[in-house]
């Protein structure tokens, strides 16, 4: 597919609205510092997250996959002094490097990144009963996204928004006979997003400087 006018307009979008700061330049620019990959959310992506966050009022916020912290620096900057962000990271190179551009950002009295698998994380956050989070974003590894978002339910409340990256993958989505496990897991989420009664929910397309992808949108009932 022809990309070229969707990266130019979303270069329209983020020089008119996306403005990125120095800490978020020095986050993209650590990634290849660090030979970390180029995952993070877009500048207009991180700016739409941290909208959604204002929009909940979110004091609360969790993200499952912290990379070097791009996605997390925008959504912290719509928390309120009292507010927190974990973020939950497996790599703890990748950790490190979130660490410290959270802390070039002045966030670190605001952003938690704890080290492990999600799934482990998350199954002592809801043993301990953890208080419910106001936003969700799932953006970790794609196998265990229903996993992921069975977990992210038990740690919502009536209202919580949880959103989730990367679910139509450049269309790929609609290869029924896909051998690409990301693929596969993102297919078997979106088909139990459709039955799950538990949350009203939508999936937007995504265009621009990233390859086309979705972000699954729902807010729990
Ligand atoms: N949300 C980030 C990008 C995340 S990229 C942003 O937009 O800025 C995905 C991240 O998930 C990578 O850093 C990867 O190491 C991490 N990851 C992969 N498997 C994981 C797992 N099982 N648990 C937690 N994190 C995982
Ligand atoms: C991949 C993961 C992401 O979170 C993303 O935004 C883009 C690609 C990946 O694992 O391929
Ligand atoms: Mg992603």
């Amino acid at each position: 597919m022809d990309n070229s006018l969707f990266e130019k307009v979303d270069h329209y979008i983020a020089d008119l609205l996306g403005a990125e700061d120095e800490a978020l330049k020095a986050t993209i620019q650590s990634l290849d510092k660090e030979g970390m990959p180029q995952f993070s959310v877009s500048a207009n992506q991180g700016k739409f997250l941290q909208i959604m966050a204002m929009t909940c009022g979110a004091k609360r916020i969790l993200e499952l996959g912290t990379l070097g912290g791009y996605a997390a620096i925008w959504m912290a900057r719509a928390l309120p002094k009292d507010g927190k962000l974990i973020t939950i990271e497996s790599d703890p190179g990748h950790a490190a490097v979130a660490k410290d551009n959270i802390q070039k950002a002045g966030l670190s009295d605001l952003v938690e990144v704890r080290i492990g698998k999600a799934i482990d994380v998350l199954s002592k956050m809801i043993s301990y009963k953890m208080s419910p989070f106001d936003l969700i974003f799932i953006d970790a590894d794609k196998p265990p996204y229903t996993e992921y978002f069975e977990a992210a339910l038990k740690l919502s409340r009536p209202g919580t928004l949880i959103i989730c990256d990367n679910v139509i993958r450049e269309g790929k989505v609609l290869d029924a006979k896909s051998h690409d496990d990301k693929v596969q897991g993102v297919q078997r989420f979106n088909q139990m997003l459709s039955k799950n009664t538990a949350v009203l929910a939508t999936i937007i397309q995504t265009v621009g400087t990233k390859e086309h992808d979705g972000m699954a949108i729902a807010v729990v009932r």
